[in-house]
């Protein structure tokens, strides 16, 4: 305005603004993402860092060579400086046969099959797999032995098929659906928008209770292991559905070791051994006639829920 600027300064002026300020907003792009990168990078390292407080064992363990007869002696373990979950506790889950838990909630089912798989350790006793302690096995051997549906399924981000063939990585598309099927998971599948490409979500939550557990079962299935753990496998799903994936499981579990825990009894009832749990002890065992027989707690939960006076 004064008229000491020529034009051709002005603009210069007003151009190298404009370049030293298109640089600095990319500044604050930079800058976010360095710290993002960061983030992930002390996540992923500190992850690294995490000592390993379940160390393996050195006993191999091919699967072809498991059978599968598990036994518990004198387990004492508490999660925490708490009560003890279990106490003295001894049981032998013979090999090829199903074994099945029922008990009041708490009574620490769930927490047997932690125990197996040594997600946790025990503060006495041992737990022995084919006769050797778990302790002395390699860990990885130990796990591949056994397929889990636990009780709160685990799906990542990822395809239907994807998530099926979860440890079973070189698995083809046909095993992938022969096992689905079994899990009587193959029609609903079938009907997702991109079938087994369809993304199931973050933890799988695009998909309902009962369909993801049947994913997890045709996980297990398709893993074939010599063990099959079944956390109450078929809570979430309708009866009609449980009982069509009760028979493929009847077929699947033959000559299999199998340990089954279920609040809803029907499915458990031709188990060749019903242990009732209570308090983090085995209270009843016996065959489901038996139990009926010896009219304790099997029998009155059996009352309770197949209407029986
Ligand atoms: N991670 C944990 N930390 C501390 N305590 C735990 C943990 N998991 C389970 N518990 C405790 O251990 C006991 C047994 O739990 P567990 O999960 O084995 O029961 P459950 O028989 O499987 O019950 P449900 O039928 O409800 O599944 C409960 O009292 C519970 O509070
Ligand atoms: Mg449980």
């Amino acid at each position: 305005m004064a008229g000491r600027l020529s034009v051709g300064t002005y603009s210069v002026l007003v151009f190298l603004t404009q370049r030293l300020l298109w640089p600095l907003t990319r500044l604050g792009d930079t800058l976010d993402r360095y710290q993002r990168a960061m983030a992930s990078t002390n996540r992923v390292l500190n992850l690294l860092d995490t000592p390993i407080s379940i160390p393996t064992g050195d006993i191999r363990l091919p699967i072809s060579s498991i059978k599968g007869a598990l036994q518990f002696k004198n387990v004492t373990f508490y999660y925490d400086e708490r009560v003890p979950v279990l106490r003295y506790f001894s049981l032998k889950i013979p090999a090829g046969k199903t074994t099945a838990f029922v008990g009041a909630t708490g009574s620490g089912k769930s927490t047997l099959v932690k125990l197996i798989l040594r997600f946790y350790e025990v503060q006495y006793g041992q737990i022995t797999l084919d006769g050797i302690d778990i302790t002395q096995l390699n860990l990885r051997d130990l796990r591949r032995a056994i397929g889990l549906v636990s009780q709160d399924i685990f799906l990542f981000h990822g395809t239907v098929a994807e998530n099926i063939a979860y440890g079973s990585f070189d698995a083809t598309d046909e095993e992938i659906v022969k096992a689905a099927k079994i899990a009587e998971a193959h029609e609903f599948i079938a009907q997702l928008p991109s079938g087994y490409q369809t993304i199931v979500g973050e933890r799988g939550q695009k998909l309902s209770g009962g369909q993801r557990q049947r994913i997890a079962i045709a996980r297990a299935v398709l893993k074939n292991p010599p063990i099959l753990i079944l956390d109450e496998a078929t809570s979430a799903v309708d009866n009609e559905t449980e009982a069509a994936i009760q028979r493929s499981l009847d077929r699947i579990t033959k000559n299999r070791t199998t340990i089954a825990i279920a609040h809803r009894l029907s499915t458990i009832r031709n188990a060749d051994c019903i242990c009732v749990m209570e308090e983090g002890r085995v209270i009843e065992s016996g065959l489901h006639e038996q139990l009926i027989e010896h009219n304790g707690v099997y029998a009155s939960l059996w009352r309770v829920q197949s209407g029986i006076k």
